[in-house]
């Protein structure tokens, strides 16, 4: 996710926007710029790196312009570079835009300018939009702006400004947030409210569609059907921190409510109705080489690691490839077993794990591909392995991993319906009908995390615990462990992950009256298996938290408590399941006073061995 700003009235527009994009750098930070009308020019500067960088540039230079647009971005095409910066101008640079957002059309629409004419200087989606107002400029920066947004697909949250019309700033909103914020003969634009919060309390928040034209005596709405509209003004009374988490007490639980966005993100524009196959040319791992590899090696640590566990199940199910996953910090110690005909993958949110770079790099010797899956562009691993494939999260701000899991799960969903496609091991209807189940997950998960309140109720009842079992099976196997290594890193509570199957070989002796078992029991192909092993819990008195497919009764008698999930695909519930898991961990942390976003002993990127 970037960050926007705009601004327009009788302050000094680069002193609001820098003030408001350094306020938005939770939203990211590999790059900024800032663009102001200035008596007969446009002035623009722009900085890779965090916002201090743009500050300096700009202090050396003389801004009085009242009017503008900022930008802070986390890149999600082109890499962190100045001329990938936001804002973009037109080819006469006298029209700026700064974006949120991702272009699924961006490709078609570029062929399309440059054979018009329009000369590009960035790798950007965003850039196309800038140039696609040019082509329809004709003096008028408001209808030229709603001519344009009519031919883009995706989420746009756009700022901009014209010097052919100094007076005017247009915000538009589509599927990224964008609010504008109401002064005294000044107005400012912001993808969140912190931005401006200092300057004013009174908000409107556009709906989908929605272009506003800003001017110093007063602004308009139109809405998607180009009718002029009212929106409700309100009133927030967050102090600036408060803000920043959108009004939620820790950035861990905004990040864990981020979710159905971030998982939509990182499958928008990769994913047709029919297929996915259009959606890799971004992935410059040509089919030839998928066709060549004979199996996947995964190397991953902690949550990141039990992504690839759930990997492992889907590469092998889907796209017949034999695969392995190991724990970074044990693979580079292994002698290794790899050629090239292995395909290396790398799993990591920060891209700066040092227990999963340096394996990455021991695999390239042995001539392996290496393919990353990653969340902050430009970063080690990125610039390091072959090929990558971002999951588009924003900023993970809580140590604890949560929406950059979901990320990786989507990407590894993608990853495997494209070699299970490019192996010929999976049929049309199966692609389909998976593809119908994965755009589903997003509203599944906003059903699970309206049971917020039930799960905050069974949290209240173990927070006092000091020990936890979960149990799972199969591609659920890898849940329990990621939930119990939630609840550890944030609660301190001692929490095992533990293959249901196991537990007659030892963990059975733990169980008794005090010891909460969760037992993830989903439907699928060894559901009969965990009932048996909920029952071996209840015959020894345990107690039995279980995460179930809405409709199940039978779970539900054999259970101390349920937690109930919308029903998909026998492979999706792995991204489903996890979501209650994260909020129980999450409440039993903050019922025992712990610091959930900055947990006792933990980093958030751990870059040494
Ligand atoms: C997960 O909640 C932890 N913060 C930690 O296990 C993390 O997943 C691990 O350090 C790997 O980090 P990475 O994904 O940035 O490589």
């Amino acid at each position: 996710m970037c960050g926007i700003v705009g601004y327009i009235g009788n302050k000094i527009a680069s002193e609001v926007i820098l003030d408001g994009l350094k306020r938005l750098e939770y939203r990211g930070y590999d790059s900024s710029g800032i663009a102001t009308i200035e008596e007969k020019n446009l002035k623009i500067s722009r900085a890779v790196g965090k916002i201090k960088n743009l500050e300096t540039v700009i202090k050396n230079e003389e801004y009085s312009g009242t009017a503008g647009v900022g930008h802070i971005r986390w890149a999600t095409h082109g890499k962190p570079s100045e001329e990938n910066a936001h804002p973009h101008t037109d080819c006469n640079k006298k029209i700026v835009v700064v974006h949120n957002g991702i272009i699924e059309n961006y490709r078609q629409l570029k062929h399309e300018l440059i054979s018009e004419g329009h000369k590009f200087l960035s790798e950007t989606d965003t850039e196309i939009i800038v140039h696609l107002i040019e082509k329809h400029f004709s003096g008028d920066i408001l209808s030229a702006v709603k001519s344009a947004v009519k031919q883009l697909k995706g989420a746009y949250a756009l700022g901009v400004i014209s010097l052919d019309n100094p007076d005017v700033l247009i915000g538009v909103r589509y599927d990224a947030p964008l609010v504008v914020g109401i002064g005294d003969n000044e107005y400012f634009i912001a993808s969140d409210i912190p931005a401006v919060l200092s300057y004013t309390k009174r908000f409107i928040f556009l709906e989908d569609g929605d272009i506003v034209e800003l001017k110093r005596d007063g602004y308009k709405i139109f809405d998607s059907k180009d009718n002029i509209c009212q929106r409700k003004v309100n009133t927030i009374e967050w102090d600036s921190l408060m803000a920043e988490k959108a009004g939620y007490k820790h950035f861990m639980l905004k990040e864990i409510f981020e979710q159905p966005q971030t998982i939509e993100d990182t499958f928008r524009g990769r994913i047709g109705v029919e297929d996915i196959s259009d959606f890799f040319d971004e992935l410059n791992i040509n089919t030839e080489i998928i066709k060549n590899i004979n199996r996947i090696s995964i190397v991953a640590c902690g949550t990141s690691y039990h992504a690839g566990l759930i990997g492992r199940f889907l590469f092998e199910s889907i796209s017949g490839l034999p695969t392995e996953t190991d724990i970074g910090s044990e693979f580079r110690y292994r002698d290794l077993i790899i050629d090239n005909k292995t395909l290396l993958i790398a799993i990591s949110q920060s891209g700066e794990t040092a227990d999963t770079i340096a394996p990455m790099r021991e695999a390239k010797k042995y001539g392996a591909k290496t393919l990353s899956i990653c969340n902050v562009m430009g970063s080690t691993i990125t610039r390091e392995s072959d090929a990558t494939l971002y999951t588009r999260c924003g900023p993970e701000i809580g140590v604890a991993s949560t929406k950059a899991f979901t990320g990786q799960l989507t990407a590894i969903y993608l990853l495997a319906l494209y070699f299970g496609i490019v192996k010929g091991k999976i049929s049309k209807e199966f692609s389909v009908k998976f593809i119908d189940s994965l755009i589903k997950i997003p509203r599944d998960i906003v059903n699970i995390l309206n049971k917020e309140q039930e799960i905050k109720t069974i949290a209240k009842k173990f927070f006092k615990k000091s020990d936890f079992l979960y149990l799972g099976r199969g591609l659920n196997y890898p849940i329990a462990l990621e939930g119990a290594l939630k609840l550890k890193e944030i609660s301190y509570i001692h929490a095992e992950g533990y293959p249901a199957g196991e537990m007659k070989h030892g963990p059975i002796a733990l169980i008794d009256e005090n010891l909460p078992v969760v037992c993830i029991a989903t439907e699928g192909k060894v559901y009969e298996k965990i009932l048996s092993n909920i029952e071996e819990v209840k015959a020894r008195e345990g107690i039995v938290i279980s995460i179930a497919v809405e409709g199940d009764e039978l779970i539900k008698a054999k259970s101390d408590h349920v937690i109930y999930i919308p029903k998909t695909e026998e492979f999706l519930y792995p991204i489903l399941n996890i979501i209650p898991l994260q909020l129980l961990a999450y409440h039993i942390g903050v019922l025992r006073g712990c610091d959930v976003d900055q947990p006792r002993n933990l980093a958030k990127s751990v870059t040494v061995e």
